[in-house]
């Protein structure tokens, strides 16, 4: 089959989803699969062909030139972070036009973008959340009320965005209005939410023969007052995987992530995050393409289970 790995997006990730992406079209086998790097990019959608030559795409089919002629891909691996990839933009295109994708379905990825309805949504199930506010860009900012809502510290984050862009922890009174205005350059919606204290966790969840399947557990120590975009890329974290948490508690996050994947009827894999709080495990959010870059979690933890 034609696969074309889609790249890029037009979000403040675009770079980290071109890491993914060239790790994803390197790693797919040749002999299974004839794969095409396509950058879904602001400037335009292209095909990049063997020596960086740019084939625009045809949005009516997805079509493409190529140095042997036009292709039509049969399936896209979806490697896009962020808008337009991760929020079911670019999913109800695909479906739309008849392609089949390797991510969550529209509803389900512009869903899991949502962090606030996402939260709702899963509280509903007896999921664990920490509390929290959301703020609409114009809203009136109360920072009193606020901190009489989720307390401090607590973190302030772009609704829709990941990689961290645009989060702050405010420890004090002080901070919260300048962490929400940097939040607000993200996103017009920010959630703010109480940081809870305890162990940071990932974990990796796909389908096989319709059950999903939990990786091994990562657990997350930042450098940094928290798991922030430096931290996750710029070498100030460390991922230790498995996690060092008892095997009771893996267990524990394992399922909570698989009943979260079964809740929201997931498709292909996803990532979600939690913190681990005197045994608990409180639900952070669930990233729908996640990271697939050499650094990125996901591949780690396929590599650790493959140990086994
Ligand atoms: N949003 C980043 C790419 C992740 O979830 O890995
Ligand atoms: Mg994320």
């Amino acid at each position: 089959p034609k696969v074309a790995v889609a790249m890029g997006g037009y979000s403040s990730e675009k770079d980290i989803s071109l890491q993914s992406g060239k790790v994803v079209s390197e790693n797919l086998d040749s002999d299974q699969f004839d794969v095409y790097c396509v950058e879904i990019i602001q400037e335009g959608w292209f095909h990049i062909g063997p020596n960086n030559e740019r084939y625009p795409i045809d949005k009516g089919n997805f079509g493409f030139d190529t140095p042997n002629g036009p292709v039509i891909p049969d399936v896209v691996f979806n490697t896009i972070h962020g808008t337009p990839g991760e929020d079911g933009l670019l999913a109800s295109y695909w479906e739309l036009i008849g392609i089949p994708q390797t991510s969550a379905p529209f509803y389900q990825a512009a869903l899991s973008f949502n962090k606030r309805d996402t939260l709702a949504v899963l509280k509903q199930f007896g999921i664990n959340t920490a509390r929290s506010v959301l703020l609409n860009q114009g809203d009136e900012i109360d920072t009193s009320k606020i901190i009489d809502q989720v307390g401090l510290p607590c973190f302030v984050k772009p609704n829709r965005s990941g990689s961290s862009f645009g989060i702050s922890k405010a420890n004090s009174h002080e901070d919260l209005l300048p962490a929400i205005e940097k939040a607000f350059t993200e996103d017009d919606e920010i959630i703010i939410e109480t940081a809870l204290v305890g162990t940071e966790v990932s974990v990796g969840v796909y389908a096989q023969g319709g059950k999903p399947v939990a990786l091994p557990v990562t657990e997350i120590v930042s450098e940094n007052d928290f798991f922030d975009y430096e931290a996750k890329y710029l070498g100030k974290s460390d991922e230790i995987t498995p996690a060092r948490i008892s095997d009771e508690e893996t267990l524990m996050v394992q399922e909570e992530a698989k009943k979260i994947y079964r809740l929201l009827n997931m498709k292909g894999i996803s990532r979600s995050e939690f913190i681990i709080q005197q045994g608990i495990p409180y639900f952070l959010e669930i990233n729908t393409t996640p990271g697939l870059s050499s650094e990125s979690i996901v591949p780690k933890q396929v590599r650790t289970a493959g140990q086994h």
